[in-house]
């Protein structure tokens, strides 16, 4: 996702300090100036999927000055995340392009990120988040009795980002959020993502002061009242344990130092939790809804379970353990249209990956379309179908072979919330509603920005169900 895209023209050049490397990874030509950009711009995901297929598990290519290393392999994406996390900090164009989220988790390093971690972690404890489940289920409801009816043709994307951010603004502030501050961070949060649609590429710097640069910093500044706001109110009455992430997040103390977050850590991990944590649950709803639709044969499944285990009411926490196909439905949904589609980071120091010298310096990308839609892990990848999760076919899978949440150290913090978000909402969703495309957005294609869009927004029809 996080583009690893040049953000600037000026920056090293790795190629020199390469010119001791023994071996230099495959890859395709491209043109002197621009080297891969002019093939890769107009079909993002098509261009790393043949290459991956062309050159293997380590593909050289560049963006204009910038050499980037391409790894399509599940140990390579292991060595990157897990086994010499140490050597690697995230590329330079999330570095860049993702400045305004601070010192949060998503964009820290060293020892400032570990320690924002370490604190922030027991807020999204397994058991801490089921306190959210009830939550979820009540505004998907809620979602359903105002504003879906029977015949009805919805932009759904735009109504599971609505649901998400409703869902994160009530975890994340309890009763401190009204429906008019949500309205107001939901629009802010559209101009935000909005700067990023097509990827971060050729963007104006921030600093520019353009139309776009100037309505960009507008709504950071109005999220920045909202959620500073907030805290104030928070820090006012300190005793009131409002359960809520935020409440969590101001109690934590860090054990060595006894030292809480600051105003301005808060600010960063909820704009960070705002922004990683909305869209891409509702695109994994999206793309869940779009391939239903076009599969009733799972979708037959899929009710089958909810009656079984749920026999109408609304689902549980409890419930979770019993509705494992639904689990799959999800899960598998993910592998074709992996919400967080690609990201990359950059090496500290010269190591080697798959028998090549990685310089110092270098970017190194990894793409969950590209791994997901691998023949040599999945059998039949372009085909959905859950049951390879239930079915034993994927056990033995090379772990890093499906990784939407990334892994290591910077494994997602909220993946336990979004699984249980995202089953939620399809239990009490499918439940009364079936969905089927509005005529001609059955070949909705995936757009590649920070996130993996539909491109059309997914207009669909809703139908009640008896
Ligand atoms: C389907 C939904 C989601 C997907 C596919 C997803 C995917 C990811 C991925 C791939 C990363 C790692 C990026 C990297 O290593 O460079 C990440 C990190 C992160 N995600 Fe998620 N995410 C989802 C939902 C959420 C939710 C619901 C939250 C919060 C409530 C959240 C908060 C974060 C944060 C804070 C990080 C940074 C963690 C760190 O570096 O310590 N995400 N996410």
């Amino acid at each position: 996702m996080w583009g690893w895209i040049v953000y600037h023209w000026g920056m090293a050049n790795v190629a020199r300090s390469s010119a001791a490397v023994p071996t230099l990874p495959p890859g395709p030509k491209g043109s002197l100036l621009t080297g891969n950009l002019s093939e890769y711009m107009p079909d993002q995901l098509g261009f790393l999927t043949r290459s991956a297929k062309r050159y293997g598990d380590v593909v050289r290519l560049r963006f204009l000055n910038v050499p980037l290393y391409l790894l399509n392999h599940p140990d390579h994406v292991e060595y990157v995340l897990v086994k010499n996390n140490r050597n690697f900090i995230k590329d330079r164009a999330e570095r860049s392009g993702l400045r305004f989220l601070g010192q949060g988790l998503l964009t820290s390093e060293g020892e400032p990120w570990r320690r924002q971690r370490r604190l922030a972690q027991p807020a999204f404890h397994r058991q801490r988040i089921s306190a959210y489940g009830r939550t979820m289920v009540e505004s998907a409801e809620g979602m359903l009795d105002a504003s879906w009816q029977d015949g009805e043709t919805r932009g759904i994307q735009e109504d599971m980002s609505r649901l998400t951010l409703k869902i994160v603004s009530n975890t994340l502030f309890g009763a401190a959020i009204t429906q008019e501050l949500e309205e107001e961070v939901g629009e802010a949060l559209e101009v935000v993502m909005g700067r990023f649609t097509g990827g971060i590429l050729f963007k104006v710097p921030e600093r520019i002061p353009t139309p776009a640069n100037l309505r960009f910093r507008r709504a950071i500044r109005r999220l920045e009242e909202i959620i500073y706001g907030i805290i104030r109110e928070r820090r006012g009455a300190p005793d009131e344990d409002s359960g809520d992430l935020l409440s969590m997040l101001l109690a934590t103390r860090d054990e060595a130092t006894g030292q809480g977050m600051t105003d301005e850590q808060l600010r960063d991990e909820v704009l960070t939790i705002f922004l990683a944590g909305h869209e891409t649950t509702a695109l994994n709803l999206s793309w869940t809804w779009h391939l239903l639709a076009a599969h009733p044969d799972v979708e037959e499944a899929l009710h089958g379970e909810l009656r079984e285990t749920l026999g109408g009411r609304a689902p549980t926490m409890k419930d979770l353990a019993g509705l494992s196909y639904t689990d799959a439905v999800v899960k598998e949904s993910m592998r074709l249209y992996p919400p967080v589609w690609g990201f990359g980071r950059e090496a500290l120091q010269d190591c080697e990956i798959g028998g090549f010298r990685v310089p110092k310096g270098t970017q190194v990308i990894v793409s969950q379309w590209v791994m997901h839609r691998d023949e040599r892990y999945f059998e039949d990848p372009e085909v959905f179908r859950p049951e390879r999760w239930t079915d034993g076919s994927t056990e033995g899978l090379p772990k890093y072979a499906y990784f939407p949440f990334g892994g290591g150290p910077r494994l997602c913090i909220g993946q336990s919330f979004a699984k249980m978000e995202a089953v939620l909402l399809l239990a009490t969703i499918a439940q009364r509603f079936r969905l089927r495309h509005a005529p001609g957005q059955e070949t909705v294609e995936p757009l590649p920005s920070l996130t993996l869009r539909p491109n059309t927004g997914l207009r669909m029809i809703l139908s009640e169900r008896a």
